[in-house]
């Protein structure tokens, strides 16, 4: 008994916060149209292009990213990455849930769509 108690312990101090939430329950239902709407407020700007020739910061996002995972993009968005900022502190897990279920709801970009002279200076696998 003590040895699965001492398991059961190491799974929820192991589990990010954001894991824990989601297992418990408590969070919101994800919103699609919530969603929609914080992504292009804080996230197009870095990972949309607002015009064909225009470049773009981050990669482009889409239910491939991440291979696809719901709580692995949870993670990035709330923790950040070195060139993204993390918004746990700006969004409740609710709202980065809606965020994540908007995000799979995106097709990937085609992959056979010619790079520009723009775009392909700004490709992210220099890092
Ligand atoms: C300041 C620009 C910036 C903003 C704002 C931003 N990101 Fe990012 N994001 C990046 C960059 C750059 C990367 C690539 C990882 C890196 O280079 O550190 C990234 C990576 C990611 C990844 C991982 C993609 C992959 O395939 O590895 C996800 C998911 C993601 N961002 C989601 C979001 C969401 C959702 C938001 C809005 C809540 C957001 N980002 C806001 C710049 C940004």
């Amino acid at each position: 008994m003590t040895r699965f108690a001492g398991i059961f312990l190491f799974a929820a101090l192991a589990a990010p916060p954001v894991l824990a939430q989601s297992a418990g329950g408590t969070a919101a239902a994800p919103d699609l149209a919530t969603g929609r709407q914080l992504y292009e407020q804080s996230c197009g700007v870095c990972h949309t292009k607002p015009l064909i020739n225009s470049g773009r910061f981050g990669p482009a996002l889409s239910r491939e990213s991440l291979g696809g995972q719901a709580d692995v993009m949870a993670q990035v968005i709330s923790e950040g990455v070195p060139r993204m900022p993390g918004f746990k502190h700006h969004f409740s897990q609710g709202q980065i849930r809606s965020i994540v279920a908007y995000v799979q709801t995106l097709a990937p970009p085609p992959p056979d769509a010619p790079p520009t002279a723009r775009t392909s200076g700004e490709r992210r696998d220099d890092n």
